[in-house]
Order: C-alpha cells, then sequence, then structure tokens
C-alpha cells in the first residue's frame, strides 16, 4: 500500500439545552434501504473524476460484490435463533453466544441513541443512521472498487471464518458472505441494526459489546475487519479491543482497520471550523480524533507482521463526479447524525448548528474538499515449532 499522509499539514480537533429521555425499547428488525434500486445506483461502473484529490491505485483490489438482497436468492435465509444461549452451531471453527437482555436506548432531540454502559459512541442508532451507514458503505466501495484491501481473497473463495467488527447493519457483512458462499462470515454489534430474519445463509449476527471480551474461543477467525468505530473506542481502549482481535484471530489471520481522518482537506473556513470544534469534542471525551493515522502502529504493537498502510482521499462534491456525489451525500448525513450530541456539546443551538452544516456543503464545491480514509491491516504471525 501506499504512504499514509497527505501533504496537507494535518490539523486538529465536548456537546445546549436538548432534553434527554431514557427509555428501553424493542431492537429494529429489519436493515432500511438495502434495496435493488438503492444498490444498483450506486453500482461500480464509472470512473469519477477523483483524481485530483486522488491518492488511490487499484491494482490487486478485489473486484466488489453485488449486495446479496439484490439477487434476492437462495442465499436468503431464515436465521438461525438462540436466544440467551452459548452454542457451537453451522460455523464449526468458533463459539458463539447471543445477548439475552433487552437493549436500552436514550433519546436526544428525537434521535434515538444507544445506552450501553462504557461506551461513548456518538452516532444514534435510528433508521436514518442505518441509511447513512449504507451510503458509507457505498461510498468506500466505489472509492476502492471492493470491500478490503488485505490479500484474503483466495481464502475467503476457499470458506474462510470472517468477522466484522461494530458492523452496524451489515452491508459490508453480507456482501462478503454473498460473494464467498464458502465462508462463514459473522458481525457483530452493540445495537442491533443488523437484519434478524433476512441475510445469507452463511451470516449471523450477534449483539456484542466490543470494549468486553468477545465471546469466541481463541484463535477463530481467517479474517478480521473493523472499520468507522473510532467514535465508539476511547484512546486507551484501543489496544484492550486490538487485543481481543489478535487473540480470536487464527494464526496467520489478517486483522484489517478503516477509519476516515476527521480532519478534512482543501477546506474553507466553515469546514475548518466544524472539524476543529468535532476534534475538540472528540479529545474531550478520551477519544482520539487522528486515530486513523496511526492503524499500523496499532497493528504492530499488537505484534502483527506484514503489516501494510494505505489512504485513499474521497473527494466531495459535483466536481468530483460520483465519488464526489456519494462523500457529500455522507458528508450531509454524518453532521445532521451528529446534531443532537455536538449541539449539545458546542452549547449552540439547532439552527446555528444547521446553518453552519449547509455553509460547510457549499463550501466542498467551492474549494474541491476532501476527506482521507485510512487503512492499514496485518497478519497475526505463525508460530513456529522448535
Ligand atoms: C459508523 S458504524 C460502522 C458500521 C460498519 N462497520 C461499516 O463500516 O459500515 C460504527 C458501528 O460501531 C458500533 N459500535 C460502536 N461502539 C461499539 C461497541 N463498544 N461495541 C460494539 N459495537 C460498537 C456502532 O453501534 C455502529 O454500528
Amino acid at each position: 500500500m501506499g504512504n499514509s499522509h497527505s501533504t496537507d499539514t494535518p490539523r486538529h480537533s465536548s456537546l445546549p439545552n436538548i432534553p434527554v429521555i431514557e427509555r428501553s425499547s424493542p431492537a429494529l428488525k429489519f436493515p432500511r434501504s438495502i434495496t435493488s434500486q438503492n444498490s444498483s445506483s450506486l453500482s461500480l461502473s464509472g470512473n469519477s473524476k477523483f483524481s485530483s484529490a486522488g491518492k488511490l491505485s487499484l491494482d490487486s483490489l478485489p473486484v466488489s460484490s453485488i449486495h446479496p438482497l439484490q439477487n434476492g436468492s437462495s442465499l436468503l435465509a431464515p436465521s438461525i435463533k438462540s436466544p440467551g444461549s452459548s452454542r457451537r452451531n453451522s460455523f464449526s471453527s468458533f463459539r458463539v453466544t447471543t445477548s439475552p437482555e433487552p437493549e436500552k436506548y436514550v433519546w436526544i432531540a428525537g434521535k434515538r441513541f444507544h445506552n450501553v454502559e462504557g461506551s461513548g459512541y456518538l452516532f444514534p442508532c435510528d433508521d436514518e443512521e442505518i441509511d447513512r451507514m449504507h451510503l458509507q458503505h457505498f461510498m468506500v466501495r466505489f472509492a476502492i472498487q471492493g470491500n478490503y484491501l488485505a490479500p484474503v481473497s483466495d481464502s475467503l473463495r476457499n470458506g474462510a471464518a470472517v468477522l466484522d467488527v461494530g458492523c452496524g447493519p451489515g452491508s459490508w457483512t453480507m456482501e462478503i458472505a454473498g460473494e464467498y458462499p464458502k465462508s462463514e462470515v459473522v458481525g457483530i454489534d452493540m445495537t442491533s441494526m443488523f437484519p434478524t430474519e433476512i441475510k445469507p445463509i452463511n451470516c449471523q449476527f450477534m449483539r456484542t459489546n466490543i470494549l468486553e471480551k468477545l465471546p469466541f474461543d481463541d484463535d477463530s477467525f481467517d479474517f478480521i475487519f473493523m472499520r468507522f468505530i473510532q467514535m465508539g473506542i476511547e484512546e486507551e481502549q484501543w489496544d484492550t479491543v486490538l487485543e481481543e482481535l489478535v487473540r480470536v484471530a487464527k494464526p496467520g489471520a489478517y486483522i484489517e482497520l478503516v477509519e476516515s481522518d476527521l480532519e478534512r482537506y482543501r477546506v474553507g473556513p466553515c469546514i475548518a471550523n466544524f472539524d476543529k470544534r468535532l476534534t475538540e469534542s472528540l479529545k474531550a471525551r478520551n477519544m482520539d480524533p487522528y486515530v486513523a493515522r496511526r492503524l499500523d502502529q496499532l497493528l504492530i504493537r499488537h505484534g502483527l507482521v506484514n503489516v501494510k498502510k494505505r489512504f485513499i482521499s474521497s473527494p466531495a462534491g459535483e466536481w468530483a463526479g460520483k465519488l464526489g456525489q456519494l462523500t457529500l451525500q455522507s458528508w450531509k448525513a454524518k453532521a445532521e447524525a451528529l446534531k443532537p450530541q455536538l449541539c449539545m456539546s458546542w452549547n449552540t443551538t439547532q439552527e446555528q448548528y444547521e446553518s453552519l452544516m449547509n455553509a460547510c456543503l457549499s463550501e466542498a464545491d467551492i474549494h474541491k474538499s476532501y476527506e482521507n480514509i485510512h487503512f492499514a491491516y496485518g497478519q497475526k504471525p505463525i508460530l513456529q515449532r522448535t
């Protein structure tokens, strides 16, 4: 993979009087907006005008899959349910423990947020958030023309045990399961925004807090993927999370981490202001706004070998074609999703926040703004017998 830093000097970067309501509610049952229309309208044909900001090389990138739900088909099967149990299931290589206790939520300014003890995750868990995550997934897939960068295609084709950590609605999880029917894919997340009924037969989901010990045996997975979870992990928690990922990875397995740099580049004053304040808010929550830039260091520190890193620049705005449109839509959805928490943190009104947000969005085209998305992967060493 290529070098990791933009030539732009990276600069860096807490939540007004909005009522907070606490209550419990049933889990969401189905993902939204995984429809043929949505997926195909974001299909992978064509090149964007992304080169002026881009650093992407498409060498040896995997070809992306079509979402299994698009095919309508034999891949779809009812989920295996076993509430509250610990069991060996059709996934022969690892043990799965389901989470029996009901999910708890808090409502802030009309948006539903998880209420998981010990987690300061900033994004909501509602229908709009599910849409946002699908959109972000399509954007990245379009940008890298694939779903991962680690050299695991052969392993996936031959049948691998795959773990998607913080899987959200399971967009990535289900695509991998659909594309590699011999593989067994598990998605874990602290909120069940993932599908419980309609999903590929070789795919399952479970509710798990990744800040705790993972419910899998040692050496269970051939490929572990964790993307866009930085707003849920405090700086000193990364090591604990990585330790667990390495524990459940088989010797020789790859672990791939993907995060976007919160500082956007070639920006106008409004985006600069937004990013600076967001950075400060994250720091106030003990989160590292720049963790994307050191993903490779995390992997190395946890003993992984053959570590590689790369970043891509994803441009936002009409000036940058389809990827530009997707990225700008993603920026808008992200700013909307963060509104309740950031209005509180910044002690600002929703009207003030929206006015800044709209100014940011119109700046993107003027300045040809872009963001960097960082990828790093590495391999758990194979122990040599002496
Ligand atoms: C931005 S979404 C990314 C979803 C998916 N990885 C993707 O790239 O499309 C981050 C996900 O991490 C989950 N998450 C945050 N903190 C978590 C934790 N402590 N344990 C499990 N999941 C967590 C959130 O619920 C959310 O679904």
